[in-house]
């Protein structure tokens, strides 16, 4: 492959570009993280034992405790099929790695995270893109997706819930996905990252560990436990492919920290673990109503599918302007970053983050109805 031919990962060059002294950072996917002192204080982490950790090379796979941990969230799984990664996105990356063959192809969902699909494209894989339907809810495309898994599909990428829509796949939705897998004998990968981020109820998006035998999950402590700075994920599947994704591990990345697994390990552990669920619950509920509210000031602009999980929205904008030209002005008159929709494949949309302090959120609102207001008053 010439480097002409190299897919950048979209959002994420978006986001290490610009996020970084950004003075109104809407553009986040997590809750607002967590300070060590915070987690110190909630779990009550004795820090006299915590400096004793050994800032050795740690266990390559994952600390045997944390996949104990990890395993017993997936009924039927021991620490074997479970291996710790550097964050969601290295289990992605050796999972596409490790399932791909030349020829196959992928079928991605579109709005998603463009991970899976990203690291295809740059392996010579076809991608197949089945567009979730804003009007229905953001609801699967059943007919495409029918149309687009053959014999050559190798892969089936799921986000549940989904970025940057925030949705939950129904019932109907996660039927349809498994029955097409099935007829191809494809694997279903789940990121499963916002799982435990549901707005409207508590009870947790279930996973599609156990609905279908050839089933790969990506986990990580990044969004619904607020603690991407431990940069800790994993994988979870059949033990001949999480011992093949463990050899390309050894490539990778060799092994997150010690200090991160060690922190995972009593951040996992319960009541620490649902506290820190339900911290992240509490932030993206208020963060979504300020988040309406402000938007609702310039009624008829902008329109947004209630997200069912997740900090974000993915708002759909009435005015004459590209979304990339939006969120370029945005920064530039009021340190403002959200998403641009083109860089998820959707013109006319900004993805925003609402899971923030709420000052901070009302007062760069407050700045974006000026944009707004400014953008009317010319058209
Ligand atoms: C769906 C999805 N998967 C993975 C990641 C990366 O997660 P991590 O911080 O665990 O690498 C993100 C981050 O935005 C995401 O939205």
């Amino acid at each position: 492959m010439s480097h002409a031919d190299f897919t950048p990962f979209q959002v994420e060059q978006f986001l290490s570009e610009l996020e970084h002294g950004v003075v109104f950072n809407f553009s986040e996917s997590g809750v607002h993280p967590m300070s060590l002192q915070g987690l110190v204080d909630l779990a009550g982490i004795d820090t006299a034992v915590l400096m004793q950790t050994m800032l050795d090379y740690p266990q390559v796979n994952g600390k045997q405790s944390l996949r104990d941990t990890i395993a017993g969230f997936y009924p039927g799984a021991t620490a074997d099929a479970v291996m710790i990664t550097v964050g969601a996105t290295e289990a992605n990356t050796l999972v596409t790695n490790t399932l791909l063959r030349p020829g196959d192809n992928v079928v991605c969902f579109r709005p998603t995270y463009a991970q899976i699909s990203g690291n295809a494209q740059n392996r010579g894989n076809e991608v197949r893109w089945v567009n979730l339907i804003e009007s229905n809810g953001w609801a699967l495309d059943q007919d495409a997706l029918n149309n687009a898994v053959d014999d050559k599909t190798r892969i089936i990428h799921v986000v549940n819930p989904n970025n940057p829509t925030g949705q939950v796949i129904s019932d109907q939705d996660r039927a349809a996905i498994i029955a097409a897998a099935a007829r191809a004998g494809a694997w279903i990968v789940t990121d499963e990252v916002y799982a435990g981020t549901e707005r409207e109820g508590d009870a947790e998006t279930p996973s599609f560990w156990g609905s279908y035998d050839k089933v790969l999950i990506v986990n990580s402590m990044s969004k619904a436990y607020g603690l991407p700075g431990l940069r800790l994920g994993w994988l979870v599947g059949p033990e001949d492919i999480i011992t093949q994704s463990w050899r390309r591990h050894e490539y990778a990345s060799i092994a997150t920290s010690m200090l991160s697994m060690e922190l995972a390990d009593i951040a996992l552990a319960e009541p620490t673990r649902s506290k820190l669920k339900a911290r992240a619950r509490q932030l993206i509920r208020t963060g979504f109503d300020v988040l309406t509210e402000e938007l609702d000031r310039h009624p008829g602009v902008y329109d947004v599918v209630p997200p069912q999980a997740s900090a974000m929205s993915f708002v759909r904008f009435d005015l004459p302007v590209s979304s990339e030209d939006l969120a370029a002005r945005l920064l530039q008159e009021k340190d403002i970053l959200v998403i641009p929709g083109s860089r998820f494949g959707v013109e006319g949309h900004l993805r925003f983050s609402s899971a923030l302090p709420e000052d901070h959120l009302r007062k760069g609102l407050a700045l974006l109805n000026e944009v707004t207001a400014d953008i009317l008053a010319r058209s």
